[in-house]
């Protein structure tokens, strides 16, 4: 396994891989790595010649100072965990590497209706920060496809959304959520929840699966109102649940509007803040 720091390390190791290995299989972390992003390089590695992981702490995406300073760090962990994953490649840059003082590197903006509600609500710049990274190691990486989790539903849809404007010449795999025992979808976050709000968490995932099941029987109001008063609860404060278009990401006021329906949910646990996403229905 290869670790690069730097843009110029590994263009030159790109420029001397044999033409036909490269089909490059791209996944990008903040590291604190769990089996959820194993997940990601497990998918990459059968499809693909090779496979690069970033571990890359983003400040742009972060909107409070805190979150970033508290956001877990696991270098020597994260390194050990992908190679025995098999990734081929470690890209862990400074912020100077990925950001170049004096150097403007232009991002598209996504559209509101995309950015606006959800975590674009409560995160505001968030996913103009993971846009702009994002490009940024796709410009370096050069990979033929792009792994990332469906736990992260409403950027896989953004970054979705960038590459087919900008035409990018790399697919998207978006992989299934990897979720703990008990259901709570694994996070490099939850290693910050207290004993007794962890053993409470799996509220989300219960909370998802009960309005799955009575998707058919009642209002979209209803269900909102079922889930926002589950996840109310002491130490548990939901953001917001949305039922929404799963490609649109707008927000349904009948469940039949849709072929593809997707409820999603934000909820501090304590002082972590969790989502977490279900696929209610979809047209396939
Ligand atoms: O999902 C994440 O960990 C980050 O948002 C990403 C995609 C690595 C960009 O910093």
């Amino acid at each position: 396994m290869y670790l690069f720091k730097t843009v110029q390390d590994y263009s030159n190791f790109l420029q001397h891989l044999d033409g036909d290995s490269t089909s490059i299989g791209f996944v990008p972390t903040m590291g604190a790595l769990h089996d959820g992003h194993l997940s990601l390089i497990k998918a990459s590695k059968e499809q693909n010649a090779l496979t690069v992981c970033s571990i890359f702490v983003n400040p742009t995406q972060f909107n409070e100072s805190t979150d970033l300073l508290k956001y877990p760090r696991t270098p020597g962990k994260d390194i050990e965990l992908l190679a025995s994953a098999g990734c081929d490649v470690i890209f862990m840059p400074s912020p100077e590497e990925v950001y170049p003082p004096g150097v403007d590197l232009a991002s598209p903006i996504p559209p509101s209706d995309l950015v606006s509600g959800m975590e674009g609500q409560f995160r505001p710049g968030h996913f103009e920060g993971v846009v702009q990274v994002v490009k940024r190691l796709l410009d370096i990486v050069q990979p033929a496809r792009l792994y990332m989790g469906q736990k992260d539903y409403q950027q896989a849809a953004i970054i979705g959304w960038m590459i087919q404007s900008l035409e990018l010449p790399v697919e998207l795999v978006v992989c299934p959520i990897m979720r703990e025992e008990d259901g709570l979808a694994m996070s490099s976050r939850n290693v910050r929840l207290e004993r007794d709000i962890r053993a409470r968490a799996t509220l989300l995932h219960q909370t998802l699966t009960a309005v799955k099941e009575k998707l058919n029987e009642s209002s979209i109001q209803d269900l909102k109102a079922l889930a926002l008063g589950n996840l109310s609860q002491k130490d548990f404060r939901p953001e917001y649940f949305e039922i929404v278009d799963g490609v649109s990401l707008q927000p349904l006021e009948k469940i039949n509007a849709t072929d593809f329906v997707v409820a999603c949910t934000a909820v501090w646990a304590g002082e972590v803040r969790l989502i977490d996403n279900m696929i209610l229905q979809s047209g396939a």
